[in-house]
């Protein structure tokens, strides 16, 4: 048994070095061609789906047989966000380096979750987390956790807020008392999931109205606050937009910190795009004022840190509160060894106990490019919207929502010929000019609704696009919403 042992895993490991060279070779040869394909895949959900349609297979095939696969159904038909004409939902273009860290972390399968799986792995993830707790201004006492991503964090957010704020009771009772958790009516749509996942449902969640630029209107939260709690409800939380998904716009969060405090409101910050801007150089991060006053704040590497796809983060100001929520040990997870309590366990900080060792890529990304790189980047992004936005304020027949804050820009076309238009038909105009130019294969970006209106939604968080992209990109709904409009008969 012994003998066939061995050479089998000297096989594996072979293989391993083997399928690994093929794997980069393919991967860098995709990359290095991904202007030459369609952004996105010309091809049907069926398509797709029959490629892969077969049963699961009893035995297994030669290595080469399944990256073949890989190569000739998965790669071709992949929505290419390493594209520079990707300026859709946030997912960056991600840097190859956060990749190479994603794939260590997978072969060496440290488990984040206890001490005992990867010391070394958590001592990393450790500082990971204290860098962002550092950029954002927080103090020794803070501390965090990576997640999954922004819906992740903005639910530990909640959570520790009702945690908090019931005296760390409902945890263990259940949610008792009418709570009221006030944001603005821009929110993104994580946290009307977070506050029906803590128990005080959604109907407890109070929209509050936004002004011109799309941040929350201090006189009407404080309106709302004032007639919920004559009705007899208890102000819980208020979750402040540091860069919203349709506008970038950000709420006044030292206002915010203000009325918090005065009705013993725990404030979370929902930063996870815009926290990008905390490395900006040009603005620079004043546009994020009073950051560092939230209770808890989510800011996503996955985001504008450029990192591959699961990696969000949940800061939090007095990292205690995290062994509050979370801090159950069972004999089972207990480790005897640790006589010094020098061992830190993530699983008593966090909710999840198995934890991907998500620190590595954002420690490599860190490492490689630095604070001042990665600025620049989020800076020729925050360029490029501004000169979107310019173009489409010298032209009569497009409007921009308001001035980018930072790279989120939404235009809508209504020329003078479709002042007095149906929104409806306003709508499907957009819907098919956005369906149109992903048929094009150069650029993808979605649409929104805002205060009952349509919009091109285009954010660019992606350091190979470019100005020119944008010129192109201009050009292309110019030409694209005249021949929609004429094809609609709306004219
Ligand atoms: C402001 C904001 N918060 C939260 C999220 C949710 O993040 P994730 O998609 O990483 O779960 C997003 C996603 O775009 C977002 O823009």
């Amino acid at each position: 048994m012994a003998e066939h042992a061995v050479p089998e895993e000297k096989n594996k490991i072979d293989e391993f070095r083997n399928s690994g060279h093929r794997v980069v070779d393919a991967l860098a040869d995709h990359l290095a061609s991904i202007e030459d394909r369609s952004l996105f895949p010309q091809v049907t959900p069926s398509y797709v789906n029959d490629l892969f349609d077969e049963p699961m297979p009893e035995e297994g095939s030669p290595p080469d047989e399944v990256l073949k696969a890989i190569e000739e159904k998965l790669l071709p038909n992949c929505t290419q966000v390493t594209h520079p004409g990707y300026m859709g939902l946030i997912t960056p273009t991600p840097l190859p380096v956060g990749a190479l860290g994603d794939f260590i972390a997978s072969t060496i399968n440290q488990n984040v979750g206890t001490y005992s799986l990867g010391p070394a792995a958590v001592a990393i993830e450790r500082r990971t987390v204290r860098w962002l707790l550092d950029l954002v201004g927080y103090d020794q006492a803070a501390g965090g956790n990576l997640t999954s991503g922004g819906t992740m964090a903005n639910f530990i957010g909640l959570k520790l807020a009702r945690d908090f704020i019931s005296g760390n009771k409902a945890q263990h009772e259940g949610v008792r008392d009418r709570w009221a958790v006030y944001m603005s009516d821009q929110r993104q749509v994580s946290l009307d999931k977070a506050v029906d996942a803590i128990g005080v449902g959604r109907e407890a969640m109070k929209l509050v109205p936004t002004n011109e630029r799309y941040e929350i209107d201090i006189d009407e939260l404080e309106k709302a606050i004032a007639r919920d709690k004559a009705e007899g409800l208890k102000p819980l939380c208020i979750v402040a937009m540091a860069g919203t998904t349709n506008t970038g716009s950000v709420d006044d969060l030292v206002a915010l910190r203000t009325i918090a405090n005065r009705e013993g409101m725990w404030l979370h910050a929902d930063a996870a795009y815009g926290g990008g801007m905390i490395l900006s150089h040009n603005p620079g991060p004043a546009c994020l004022k009073g950051l560092e006053l939230a209770d808890s704040i989510t800011m996503d590497p996955h985001k504008w840190f450029f990192a591959p796809v699961d990696a969000g983060a949940i800061l939090v100001r007095d990292g205690a509160q995290l062994w509050e929520s979370f801090g159950m040990v069972p004999a089972y997870l207990k480790d005897e060894h640790d006589t010094e309590g020098e061992r830190f366990q993530y699983f008593a900080h966090s909710f999840e106990q198995s934890r991907r060792f998500r620190g590595l890529k954002v420690w490599m990304i860190f490492k490689r490019y630095g604070t001042k790189q990665i600025g620049h980047w989020i800076d020729e992004n925050i360029a490029q919207a501004r000169h979107l936005h310019g173009l489409v304020e010298a032209s009569d027949d497009f409007h921009s929502a308001c001035e980018p804050v930072m790279s989120a820009v939404c235009l809508r076309y209504q020329p003078p010929s479709l002042a007095d238009a149906d929104e409806e038909v306003i709508g499907r105009l957009h819907h098919e000019v956005a369906l149109r130019i992903e048929q094009g294969g150069k650029f993808w970006f979605g649409t929104t609704l805002m205060k009952g209106q349509w919009w091109f939604r285009i954010n660019p968080v992606n350091f190979r696009t470019t100005i020119s992209h944008m010129d192109e990109l201009y050009e292309t709904l110019q030409r694209e919403c005249a021949e929609v409009e004429a094809a609609l008969g709306v004219k």
